[in-house]
């Protein structure tokens, strides 16, 4: 059986496995709910957008948000790539990490002055610039921490990502970026900050993007900026073109990143701009398809019109199902030769929503450990408590090897910064 997405994990013969450890034997030996990614495919991942730039100056900034646990960061900086952080908790993971300051971009629609400072303070490479009211906020938290604040403008170019309504962001109803029709402005306003010095241009069209289609159309309109913006005598040396690349799921077709990039250089040079810095910031592409969630079957459930499969992990741990409808794949850790049954796979949480998908073909027996696929990214990042439950523990897999990166969150540590009233 060939499953969707990562090559690394795959069955011999009826047993799952992640790189060479076998994911029942991960869960036996540290518990569950647990999430297990392969370093091998996240390196892989992040080389192939690196492959693919290596002719010209560059920066892969990884999108932490889609997973921002230490040993994860710590792969991709080892990997010579920067981060993408939208948050001073960002920032300080980053910091945490020894990343490189000068590889860092901060993105975000409301960044405080607080994070601005910080951001300044630790020298990060640009701040991507979301509004004009931001710009002179900036250019005021600049001059008085005795900084210049680099900056691209991030754009909306008012582009369809063809990709869920929640996390669409180049159109002109989002609440992302500078208006197109109102960048060349906002720059030339930009120009006169004293705090402020132009450093590039920067676009995010949404995320999960399955088409080259939508990513060339920004592209295209982003670049008509830079001309304008230039032919106003101020300089913009890089151009970053976010992320956004989907993955595969399910029967999702994405392209592959290093074709993508081929695509947008080879417009990118036609276009005359060949010569500009370009940057990506990639998040789900590099991570996604990289990990699993790992959870026991607690309880079958047989019903007149369904039949649930009740689960250790839950919506705490993998919002997406709730939040977006999304479709992940979930499999046998060691497949049953038995008829399968069709059930709702469900966790322990006080809502209806807290599914993890629904009419699934399974052949299972409670305490059977089951594997969400693709979940390497926006699912533990994503983890909340509720219903007081800790979050789950993580372990990175490279070959043979396993190590514990996280450790499951304790009851004690969820009321640890709580404090009680006075006694009456
Ligand atoms: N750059 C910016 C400015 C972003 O806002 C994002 C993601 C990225 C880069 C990385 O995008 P990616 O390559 O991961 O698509 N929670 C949602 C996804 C939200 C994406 C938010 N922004 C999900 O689970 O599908």
């Amino acid at each position: 059986m060939t499953l969707p997405g990562s090559p690394h994990v795959a069955y011999r013969g009826d047993t799952l496995f992640i790189e060479n450890c076998s994911l029942a034997d991960l869960a036996a030996r540290y518990g569950t709910p647990l999430f297990v990614y392969s370093r091998t495919a996240m390196l892989a991942a992040a080389g192939a957008y690196q492959r693919a730039l290596t002719e010209r100056d560059h920066l892969v900034c990884y999108a932490m948000k889609a997973n921002s646990s230490l040993a994860v960061l710590q792969a991709f900086a080892e990997a010579g790539c920067g981060f993408d952080i939208v948050s001073g908790g960002e920032l300080a993971r980053a910091l945490a990490v020894g990343a490189d300051p000068n590889k860092i971009v901060f993105s975000g629609v409301g960044k405080t002055r607080t994070e601005m400072r910080q951001a300044l303070q630790a020298g990060v490479m640009c701040f991507n610039v979301e509004s004009e009211a931001e710009l002179d906020v900036l250019s005021q938290v600049a001059l008085e921490a005795g900084r210049t604040a680099r900056i691209s403008l991030r754009v909306n170019p008012d582009v369809d990502a063809m990709t869920h309504p929640y996390i669409s962001t180049g159109l002109k109803g989002n609440k992302f970026g500078v208006a197109h029709d109102d960048a060349l402005a906002v720059y030339r306003h930009a120009a006169q900050l004293p705090g402020i010095e132009l450093l590039g241009i920067d676009c995010h069209i949404g995320s999960q993007i399955t088409a080259m289609g939508p990513y060339l159309d920004a592209l295209d309109r982003v670049l008509d900026l830079i001309d304008a913006v230039e032919s106003h005598g101020l300089r913009l040396h890089h151009l970053d073109l976010g992320g956004g690349l989907g993955i595969t799921y399910t029967d999702e077709t994405p392209p592959a990143a290093d074709a993508l990039v081929a695509a947008l250089l080879e417009r990118i040079d036609a276009r005359g701009h060949g010569h500009r810095k370009i940057l990506f910031e990639p998040g789900r592409s590099l991570v996604g398809n990289a990990g699993v969630l790992l959870s026991e079957v607690l309880y079958l459930k047989p019903g007149d019109s369904k039949n649930f499969c009740v689960v250790d992990a839950a919506m705490n741990d993998l919002l997406r199902p709730a939040m977006y409808e999304a479709w992940m794949g979930i499999v046998p850790c060691v497949l049953r030769d038995a008829p399968p049954v069709t059930y709702d796979v469900v966790g322990p949480v006080c809502e209806s929503s807290d599914w993890l998908g629904r009419d699934r073909a399974l052949a299972l027996q409670s305490g059977d450990t089951l594997a969400v696929l693709s979940a390497g990214a926006y699912c533990m990042s994503m983890a909340s408590n509720y219903n007081s439950r800790g979050r789950a523990a993580e372990v990175m897999v490279s070959g043979y090897q396993s190590w514990l990166i996280r450790e499951r969150e304790s009851a004690a540590e969820l009321f640890r910064h709580e404090h009680l009233l006075p006694k009456a």
